[in-house]
């Protein structure tokens, strides 16, 4: 049995069967509903339903509370259709311009650029380049069918002689996947990924001047769409990167930044350290990076925000950049890079 799901106010339909997720079918049908974790721990994918009834299945209080779902929010991830649908949902224009393909891909190097951090580059099958938007993100499907998500580090065009692709991952200590990075992979060492997927990428028909907001390994998407902006020489929008670290040694691509901003006069480099230690000598801004753009930029009534990372930075950031300077809710574009904690961990 199927349902029909009406999407507006752009009237887009699509069919979703019983018991699926209505993302799942989006995604399939090459329907764009904005999203981010595909698991109910982020609150990307949420919108309003104006009529049919929905069954959730596990997500977080976080990403939708009993008094949202009581009022008809949904999360499209983690609901299923029991009647047709009407939601109330912005689509996002590009979102299926590139098809979801499963390919296998092997570990060309592992470079270790701080403590915790790895950037893995991965080379994909000869002539059988991944098509993706910068700021997009691949899953690794592991083998008993788990899923983890990282997002691309380079640009789609900077794998134009060779497909590979760059991925910068934080070590969380007990975590399934980059235990294994810090510990047993090899390269040469071949892994399994399905992609790309999500919404969080440049919003080319807006002239809005940008803010790049990243934590930690955060950077990894917003290097890639800071790569696209200069490829596709986008110099009328103005964008600035606040990127938010403990201390000196995480930010493990700081030059790059600072030679991207000396090149690339439209980009301006902002690092702020929550933690700074005495060795850093650090001169710099100090404090949470989204407090950072606030003390800057008072008024983000005209602006669009690019935010990713650590879930609790990306909530402060909507939460605070709506609230207190006038950051136009759909302005705010994020990938939440949550995880099993957030998914299983209390609010759950
Ligand atoms: C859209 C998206 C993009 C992402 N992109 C990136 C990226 O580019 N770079 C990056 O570094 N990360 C990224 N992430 C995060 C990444 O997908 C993983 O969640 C992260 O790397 C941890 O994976 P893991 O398998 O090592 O840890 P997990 O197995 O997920 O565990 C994470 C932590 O939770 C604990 N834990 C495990 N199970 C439970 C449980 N049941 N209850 C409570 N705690 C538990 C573990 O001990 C560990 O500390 C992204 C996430 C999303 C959603
Ligand atoms: S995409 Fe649905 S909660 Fe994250």
């Amino acid at each position: 049995m199927t349902f029909t799901v009406t999407v507006l106010p752009s009237g887009v339909s699509f069919h979703v069967d019983r018991d699926e997720p209505i993302l799942t079918a989006a995604i399939r049908q090459g329907v764009g509903l904005p999203y981010g974790c595909k698991d109910g721990a982020c609150g990307s994918c949420k919108c309003k339903r104006l009529e049919g009834r929905v069954i959730h299945g596990a997500h977080q209080a976080k990403a939708l509370s009993e008094d949202e779902e009581n009022a008809g929010y949904t999360l499209t991830c983690c609901a299923a259709p029991q009647t047709d649908l009407v939601l109330e949902a912005r689509t996002v224009a590009g979102a299926n311009q590139f098809p979801v393909r499963k390919m296998p891909c092997r570990v060309i190097s592992i470079h270790r650029p701080a403590p915790d951090v790895a950037v893995l580059r991965l080379q994909l099958p000869a002539n059988d380049k991944l098509e993706y938007h910068a700021g997009q993100y691949i899953e690794f499907i592991l083998p008993d069918g788990a899923r983890r998500s990282y997002s691309m580090a380079n640009a789609p065009h900077l794998q134009a002689d060779k497909p590979s692709i760059e991925l910068h991952i934080r070590h969380m200590p007990g975590g399934r996947f980059t235990d294994h990075v810090f510990g047993a992979m090899k390269e040469k060492e071949i892994l399994r990924l399905e992609g790309p997927f999500g919404s969080f990428f440049l919003r080319e028909d807006s002239d809005k001047p940008i803010v790049l907001l990243a934590s930690g390994t955060g950077f990894a998407p917003v290097k890639a769409i800071i790569e696209e902006l200069r490829f596709k020489a986008l110099t009328h929008r103005p964008a600035v990167l606040y990127w938010g670290c403990r201390s000196r040694v995480d930010l493990y691509a700081h030059d790059w930044a600072l030679q991207t901003a000396r090149e690339f006069p439209s980009l301006r480099y902002v690092p702020v350290l929550s933690e700074p230690r005495p060795e850093d000598g650090w001169t710099g801004r100090t404090g949470l990076v989204h407090q950072a753009v606030l003390a800057d930029l008072p008024d983000l009534s005209n602006h669009q925000v690019y935010a990713c990372g650590a879930p609790v930075m990306v909530e402060s950031a909507q939460r605070d950049f709506v609230a207190l300077a006038g950051l136009p809710a759909d302005e705010f574009l994020a990938d939440s890079f949550t995880s099993e904690a957030d998914k299983h961990g209390p609010g759950a």
